[in-house]
């Protein structure tokens, strides 16, 4: 295949035949008031892929409930980076059987990346026939198609894609938020980090074009977005299969200047590929916010070597170093897993050290999960349950108190916040966050979601700080 051909092309036919399924779905449903009730698991991709389902389900006559109960479609939008994450579906799904029993016209949908493994497809088939229409992470721009069949014939349908065969731009999308939103870069990953189930679901990397995103990004900030998440599994290859080459450093700036933007963040970052120019862009626009997100997963080379991550803790620290040269007040967060197959005591105690000594301001800390398939899974000395939740307990105990203490040195200071959101429990507390991401509590008016205001931080949790407007 030519690099050309491995960009992603979008295709304009398939639009159309989409919209086509939409109106007829839409014509179908007409006045009868459906509901649906979409529930998304794992990352912010698949948070993403699931405003492109909600927009496209609008637009069929369906409006959302948070009722599972009122529902008369359901739709599981699944992650399998964890097992935990799998197992919660199969509890969901015989929950449901209870609820088509009451509910004959109750349609059930399942899609996202579990739904890219062979045997989980034939479990369901095997023991959940409460499921109406199955699809892969290839295929979501179908679903007014599949949709269409399925209550056309009333049987159950199946369409899973072993590989991206169009990309389908330009359909709706219902965004969760006026004023941020989230970009597509890049989809699937080529690194076959060992543990990780992604390449095997999500594919190789492919790009989208340049002008492409640059045309998403304008027509959201002209939609009044003040802040744009650009997506993809390891940001900083972006661009490598593109003709000419683009590195992800020269997209920053081509988006850092669509005017009108105020902030621009980006996840996730491979630090392999973590680039000089990169700092150097990230250092001279204002727009682009000073808070990377850089998983370490391990600080022991050894563990490294066999995570097949292409750094050892020395470059880990070396690009810090290098990012807080930089910008001296950055925020960096982490991921970490913990229980790798053949971790010692030695290992945990290296990501215990990298992690006093980086000082992170987040982390996600993980016990690490058997994926089948993965080279990690085939490892001898998987660790035993027990140990790896002692080792989890250590490394949590070792982040807390410094997320504290970092969030601590904010008191006193007043930042520029992005409105989010009201609170639950008291509609005079607003929620927002900094440049550096960390979410302030402050009292303001409703009308404020969606400013970016001045608020004076007067003290902290260890997970969010207080604050009062400036
Ligand atoms: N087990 C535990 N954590 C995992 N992650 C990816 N695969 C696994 C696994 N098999 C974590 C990594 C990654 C994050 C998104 O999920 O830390 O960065
Ligand atoms: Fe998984 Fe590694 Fe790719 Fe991230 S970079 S998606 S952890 S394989």
């Amino acid at each position: 295949m030519s690099k050309r051909e491995e960009a992603i092309n979008p295709s304009v036919k398939e639009v159309e035949i989409q919209r086509e399924y939409i109106r007829k779905v839409g014509e179908i449903n007409k006045g009868k008031g459906l509901k649906h009730h979409t529930v998304t698991y794992g990352c912010q991709m698949n948070a993403h892929d699931s405003e492109k389902i909600i927009g496209m389900l609008n637009e069929m006559g369906y409006s959302a409930t948070e009722s599972i109960e009122e529902a008369d479609l359901i739709i599981y939008n699944t992650c399998c980076i964890r097992e935990n994450a799998e197992n919660r579906i199969y509890g969901n799904l015989g929950f449901i059987k209870g609820l088509k029993a009451k509910n004959k016209n109750l349609k059930v949908i399942l899609c996202g990346c579990m739904m890219q493994q062979d045997a989980v497809i034939e479990k369901i088939k095997a023991s959940y026939n409460v499921v109406d229409i199955i699809f892969g992470t290839y295929n979501l721009y179908r679903l007014p198609q599949l949709l269409h069949t399925n209550i056309e014939s009333k049987s159950q349908i199946i369409d899973v894609w072993k590989e991206q065969r169009d990309i389908v731009e330009d359909l709706p999308q219902e965004r969760k938020y006026k004023f941020k939103a989230s970009v597509n870069i890049m989809y699937g990953c080529n690194n076959f980090c060992t543990y990780c189930i992604v390449p095997y679901v999500r594919g190789r990397e492919r790009s989208r074009e340049v002008a492409d995103i640059i045309r998403e990004v304008k027509n959201l900030v002209a939609d009044g977005v003040k802040e744009i998440t650009l997506l993809g599994q390891n940001v900083n290859s972006y661009g490598k299969t593109l003709e000419p080459e683009v590195t992800f450093a020269e997209l920053l700036r081509m988006i850092s200047d669509v005017s009108g933007l105020k902030r621009i963040r980006f996840m996730t970052s491979h630090p392999k590929d973590f680039s000089d120019e990169l700092i150097e862009v990230i250092k001279e626009r204002e727009n682009i916010c000073k808070s990377i997100h850089l998983p370490v997963q391990s600080g022991s080379s050894i563990i490294l070597d066999k995570m097949n991550r292409f750094y050892d803790r020395d470059k880990y620290l070396e690009l810090v170093e290098k990012l807080r040269a930089a910008v001296s007040d950055i925020s960096i967060t982490t991921d970490i897993i913990v229980g790798f197959p053949g971790e010692t005591e030695e290992d945990n105690e290296a990501t215990i050290d990298i992690i006093k000594k980086v000082r992170f301001s987040t982390a996600f800390t993980f016990i690490y999960s058997k994926r089948d398939g993965t080279e990690a899974a085939r490892m001898e000395d998987q660790i035993e349950e027990q140990i790896a939740k002692h080792r989890f307990n250590k490394v949590v105990e070792t982040l807390n108190p410094i997320i504290y203490e970092l969030n601590k040195a904010h008191i006193g200071g007043v930042y520029g916040v992005l409105v989010e959101s009201v609170s639950k429990n008291d509609e005079n507390v607003l929620s927002g966050r900094l440049d550096d991401n960390s979410i302030v509590h402050f009292e303001g008016s409703k009308d404020l979601i969606g400013e970016i205001v001045d608020v004076k931080i007067v003290d902290c949790k260890t997970f969010y700080l207080k604050g009062e407007l400036a």
